[in-house]
């Protein structure tokens, strides 16, 4: 007989199951990848039946009308539950253990816990578990999938890793950061280690600077309260961005395995120097959008009139937080001497857009004449993560039929989808839920990357702050970002490749 499986959700009641947990273990179902002995837990204080949880679900997957199948879903619904509980409060987790008890039988059974909850209840979540024996492995595995924020500092970084450490082993902790999850980013690791033509020229020898680039068109929206406290830096820039960068930089693994991988990953890390306050002022340029000070204002005014004036209270409508941030990262090792990495990301811009553009060096002797005032666009190449995947080489051409000198960029383009076909890439949730389900926890990350990650950002968000003394600047919603970003790399002789 097979051991049962159990997939617990934490919060299912929350925005993250509907929109994203429960349509990516559909769509493993709908694969034949979900092993159909799975169980599917949702947990939640709300009282909830299994039924109106499978009717709410039903819903959040149908709206996904390309992956619809009414046929899968009925099967699908059949391995979903749901257990009303109040797991870190008044009644704790004996309405799970019943549902255990109940399912599991005595020879116990696979658990993957995710925790899809408020981060402030981790410790508390992780514990009320712990003390029930939940963390045990009885029959099979006990794994726990964290969400992002993984603190807001190094400090708090460090205390929940140690929480956490508390109840699990390492080896059972998954923290997700979701962009590991996406297609074109672990092709980064495809594209540089299973290739011979592009790694040789990998290095400071050929490669002028990296830019890596997560525009957003959406502007916070519903998730000011949380965003306000973090800004783009922690919210972006200290996970998904800083990730991309070690992929883009780090040494090829021996082989494809989570602790082989994330030690290339640590590497590149440890090599990238801790700013102090007063260097890292020159490091980073950060705007924020206009109107976003209004929208706290109405937040706050929305609060008040609903009565709930402590949360009302902690709004503040002359907040500084930069919603826009470009940051420009060394990595100190014989790979990457002086070649600088520009990350950047901002919300409310002009294209929904992320990129990494590897900008080569010019050659070293140029026998065409430029016309006067022009300079040679070097070759660039661009790893398109989304929306339209993709990879782009653009080099020198001759322009036909015009002297032998008359020169042109022109692009060597690959598509994603004329690669593959118009199939839509799978959503990231869908890989690392699979992931951690086989105990493959390469694209996971290990407590050791998120302090040092940490490390590396206190003090560049230090010297935001006290740059925030003076206001952010101001950028259009819709546009390219603040005009000092594009001075913060012009100082250095560089320009920002233009967005989309
Ligand atoms: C999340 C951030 O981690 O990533 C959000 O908290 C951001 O602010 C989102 O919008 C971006 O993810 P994606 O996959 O849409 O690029």
């Amino acid at each position: 007989m097979t051991t049962p499986l159990t997939v617990v959700i934490f919060g299912a009641s929350g925005d993250l199951a509907a929109r994203k947990l429960i349509p990516a273990l559909y769509n493993l179902a709908r694969k034949n990848r979900l092993p159909a002995e799975a169980k599917i837990v949702g947990v939640a204080r709300s009282a909830f039946t299994d039924d109106a949880f499978r009717a709410r679900m039903k819903e959040a997957v149908a709206a996904h009308k390309e992956q619809w199948d009414e046929g899968v879903w009925d099967r699908f619904a059949k391995q979903l539950y749901y257990v009303a509980a109040d797991i870190t409060g008044d009644g704790g987790p004996g309405p799970l253990k019943a549902w255990f008890d109940a399912n599991e039988g005595p020879a116990g059974g696979r658990r993957l816990y995710y925790f899809s909850v408020k981060p402030e209840l981790y410790p508390d979540l992780s514990a009320a578990l712990g003390d029930a024996g939940f963390s045990q492995e009885h029959g099979g595995f006990r794994r726990v999938i964290v969400e992002k924020p993984f603190g807001h500092d190094l400090e708090t970084g460090k205390a929940l890793n140690a929480a956490l450490h508390r109840h699990w082993k390492e080896e059972q902790l998954y923290r997700i950061d979701h962009y590991l999850g996406k297609e074109t980013v672990q092709n980064i690791l495809v594209f540089r280690f299973a290739n011979t033509l592009f790694e040789p020229l990998w290095n400071y020898q050929y490669i002028d600077h990296v830019q890596i680039t997560v525009a957003e068109t959406v502007t916070v929206g519903e998730r000011l309260a949380y965003y306000d406290t973090s800004g783009v830096i922690r919210d972006m820039i200290q996970s998904h961005l800083l990730q991309v960068m070690t992929l883009v930089a780090m040494e090829s693994p021996v082989r494809y395995t989570a602790d082989t991988l994330r030690n290339e990953k640590m590497k590149v890390l440890d090599s990238i120097p801790v700013p102090t306050v007063e260097e890292a002022e020159h490091l980073v340029s950060v705007g924020q959008y206009a109107g976003y000070r209004q929208e706290l204002a109405k937040l706050k005014a929305k609060l008040t009139a609903a009565g709930k004036h402590d949360e009302a209270a902690a709004i503040n409508p002359e907040s500084k937080t930069p919603t826009y941030a470009a940051v420009r990262l060394t990595v100190e090792n014989g790979r990457w001497k002086n070649v600088p990495f520009y990350i950047r990301s901002g919300k409310g811009m002009t294209k929904r857009y992320s990129e990494i553009m590897i900008q080569f060096r010019c050659p070293p002797h140029l026998m065409f004449p430029l016309p006067k005032g022009e300079v040679l666009q070097c070759n660039r190449m661009t790893l398109v993560l989304q929306p339209n995947e993709g990879i782009t080489l653009n080099f020198q051409t001759k322009v036909p039929d015009t002297d032998g000198t008359k020169l042109s960029p022109r692009d060597l383009s690959f598509d994603y989808r004329d690669g593959y076909g118009d199939k839509p890439l799978p959503e990231a949730y869908e890989r690392m839920l699979l992931d951690a389900i086989q105990g493959d926890a390469s694209l996971f990350l290990r407590s050791d990357e998120i302090e040092r990650a940490w490390e590396i950002m206190d003090p560049i968000i230090a010297a935001c702050e006290r740059a925030a003394a003076a206001d952010p600047e101001e950028y259009a919603i819709g546009s390219h970002g603040p005009a000092g970003a594009d001075q913060f790399l012009l100082s250095e002789g560089r320009k920002w490749q233009p967005i989309g």
